[in-house]
């Protein structure tokens, strides 16, 4: 067992232009991206995209753990970031211990915000989107157990939603029927009429939001894990210099149009490099 920074690793071996590792199947990432940026805004960054492996919901526990395994492998061994954060629940709730097995680096992962909408819920009825993956998880069924044992968690796996959300940041028309299936799912469900909040648990659904908010109408707050993981970024890289040698990178496991197609997405993330890995 490695084991791993629990407080701010200040020591000087990190070099000022180790940039931090963001990793996501696709482009759900870039909803935690931008609130490192915000925290952090002049820690250089290389963002990785596994679209060759795209949806991570749609696979098996032990085709994602062993995807994720290897490409984080071999792009620390490369880019020996400082930290890595797996900037997605489906691979987060998988492989997070078995990867933190493996890697030496300082590992973040996302985890679905069942804790602070188990505090946030009036009606006592949250509401929760992941992939088809996360959905299943033992590690959601113990956050349940953990945090809103006296609350009714009700989940849906929603891989359109990922669809929808990197054809938006492509410049690509999406259905509003596919919001529209979403919510009717969740509010079909026993109960789900009361559903208050609703826990974004995969990174692509925080890109949807707004679209999110109409279909379900007046009355729900959301919640994603965004926020807490720029935090533990912030915390766990204290005191630690920064320096930005050259553009902020974003790597694709595939390139194709569909990655030319976001370009300025990208750019608009500060991602000013494109490449295939
Ligand atoms: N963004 C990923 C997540 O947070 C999942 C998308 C996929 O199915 O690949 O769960």
């Amino acid at each position: 067992m490695t084991s791993f920074p629990t407080g701010p690793n200040t020591t000087e071996t990190v070099a000022p232009a180790a940039p931090l590792l963001l990793f996501d199947s696709g482009v759900g990432g870039l909803s935690v991206l931008a609130k490192v940026r915000a925290l952090l805004p002049q820690a250089p960054v290389i963002y990785v995209a596994d679209n060759a492996g795209l949806p991570y919901g749609a696979k098996t526990e032990a085709q994602i753990a062993a995807r994720v395994s290897g490409l984080l492998g071999r792009l620390t061994e490369r880019l020996h970031p400082r930290l890595v954060c797996i900037a997605c629940n489906t691979a987060s709730t998988i492989a997070l211990a078995s990867v933190r097995d493996v890697l030496e680096v300082p590992i973040v992962g996302t985890v679905p915000a069942i804790k602070p909408a188990a505090a946030m819920t009036k009606t006592g009825v949250i509401g929760l989107l992941g992939t088809q993956a996360t959905i299943r998880q033992a590690y959601v069924d113990r956050l349940e157990a953990e945090f809103a044992a006296d609350k009714r968690l009700l989940r849906h796996g929603a891989p359109e939603l990922v669809a929808a959300a990197e054809a938006k940041l492509r410049g690509d028309p999406v259905d509003p029927a596919v919001f529209a299936r979403a919510v009717a799912a969740l509010r079909a469900m026993p109960d789900g009429d009361r559903i208050d909040t609703v826990v974004l648990a995969c990174t692509h659904f925080p890109l949807v939001r707004d679209e999110l908010a109409q279909a379900f109408g007046p009355g729900v707050t959301f919640i994603d894990g965004s926020d807490g993981i720029a935090r533990r970024i912030a915390f766990l890289t204290q005191g630690q210099r920064w320096q930005r040698k050259i553009p902020d990178l974003a790597l694709f496991t595939r390139g194709g149009i569909d990655v030319d197609q976001l370009g300025s997405t990208l750019a608009a993330h500060g991602l000013e490099r494109v490449a295939t890995f």
